[in-house]
């Protein structure tokens, strides 16, 4: 657990029974060499004391936010940039709920919206209010805010339920934390891009022709890129979106810029191409708006596959990934598109369902590895944030992007 070591953790105790687990991941933690500060809020206290913390941390709890003793030693600003993460653990139902509709009525919640630091989430409830729509809802608007949730996981529950809910096991949890700390120290040198959203090919100043996309799916993976440490540019057709602030935007409108930008970006370490890039550009720009009663036909060339001619350059990424849009034959189309563009991996997506693909905040996807002998593997319908993150992590594990 070399990167953990003499980091600086700042632990919020919120309430649940799972708070008494929390007591051996901070004695854990002490022991790696972390320096552990920890807040305990008021339904907390319901479940562990200050005493039995600071034992442990052998360092103060703190717990209200307008204590004078906090404040002229350390207030809810310093002892977020004091910290190099900030956990929650546990983080019960009605914290996920204060935090992601910006309340800041207590200390912990206010050092979480005053925070400049990764904030990681341990979910613990139970399984119904886990399940519940507004907690699904609070879930996917903090990963939205950057938020990392660990777990939870499936079992048996303090009050005899059986099901998703448990907070993750501490060793899990530690390791988590240990993979973020190696990932950020290590990632800042892979270099990744991805494309997204829609092209427009001008027909006349006024008309143009384009592909269905909101770009929804593109900037989630691209967010979760950054956190995963990756310097990420992201070539984006015209969006209503707004990019995560670590990003780097490049925002273009036709087939033929998102190909120059591409390629002026590479070498880099892991291209993914999500963009619905128009298949026809217009072969003679009408300067003028066409009008109704003249000739309205057009002729068309074929715009530059980026994908391909990214994938059989000479300057091809370690890893690049195509998405396929079907609307039929979605593993036979996704082979061949495989063999025809030469990635390594496609993930495909069914359109025919109005649910779930273009637009949708939903999304559910196949992924196709150029290497025959891993079967197809499915990641189920989920929010496109949600998505985002299970492919890259199945990405930089199947790659090996992380390991030594
Ligand atoms: O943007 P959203 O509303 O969130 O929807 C997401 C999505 C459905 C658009 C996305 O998940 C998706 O499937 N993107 C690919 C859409 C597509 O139309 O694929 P295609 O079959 O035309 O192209 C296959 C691959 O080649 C894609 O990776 C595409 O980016 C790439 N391509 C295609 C044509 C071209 N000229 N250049 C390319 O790079």
């Amino acid at each position: 657990m070399k990167f953990l070591e003499n980091k600086k953790i700042l632990i919020i105790i919120t309430g649940g029974i799972a708070a008494y687990k929390t007591l051996d991941l901070i004695r854990k933690l002490s022991k790696l060499n972390c320096e552990i500060k920890t807040i305990l809020t008021k339904s907390g206290k319901e479940f562990v004391t200050p005493l039995s913390i600071t034992s442990l941390s052998k360092n103060k709890v703190y717990t209200d936010l307008f204590s004078v003793e906090n404040e002229s030693e350390m207030d809810h600003i310093s002892l977020s940039r004091w910290s190099d993460l900030i956990l929650v653990a546990p983080a019960s139902s009605n914290f996920l709920t204060k935090i992601s509709n910006g309340f800041s009525d207590d200390l912990a919640s206010t050092v979480i919206k005053a925070s400049d630091k990764k904030v990681f989430l341990c979910p613990a409830m139970n399984v119904r209010m886990w399940e519940h729509a507004s907690n699904k809802q609070n879930i996917n608007t903090l990963k939205s805010y950057g938020y990392r949730i660990l777990g939870p996981e499936i079992g048996e529950m303090a009050c005899g339920e059986f099901g998703e809910g448990k907070m993750l096991e501490v060793d899990e949890i530690i390791n988590q934390l240990e993979i973020y700390f190696k990932q950020i120290s290590k990632n800042k040198k892979l270099k990744a891009i991805v494309t997204a959203g829609p092209t427009q090919e001008l027909i006349d100043p006024v008309r143009f022709i384009t592909n269905r996309s909101s770009g929804k799916q593109g900037y989630e993976i691209a967010n979760s890129l950054v956190e995963n440490g990756f310097d990420t540019t992201l070539i984006s057709g015209p969006t209503n979106l707004k990019p995560n602030d670590n990003l780097k935007l490049i925002k273009v409108k036709t087939g033929e810029e998102m190909h120059k930008k591409t390629m002026e970006l590479l070498p880099c370490d892991l291209a993914i191409f999500t963009a619905a890039v128009s298949d026809f550009k217009i072969k003679k720009f009408n300067k003028e708006k066409i009008k109704k009663n003249k000739d309205q036909s057009f002729d068309l060339d074929l715009n530059p596959d980026i994908l391909e001619l990214v994938s059989k350059s000479n300057k091809k990424p370690k890893i690049v990934v195509g998405f396929a849009a079907e609307s039929e034959n979605l593993f036979d189309n996704a082979r061949s598109k495989l063999e025809k563009k030469g990635c390594d991996l496609i993930v495909a997506n069914d359109v025919s369902n109005n649910e779930i693909g273009f637009e949708s905040d939903f999304n559910e996807v196949h992924l196709f590895y150029k290497d025959k002998n891993i079967d197809d593997e499915k990641i189920p319908k989920n929010f496109k944030s949600v998505i985002a993150d299970e492919l890259i992590k199945k990405i930089t594990n199947k790659f090996n992007f992380f390991n030594d």
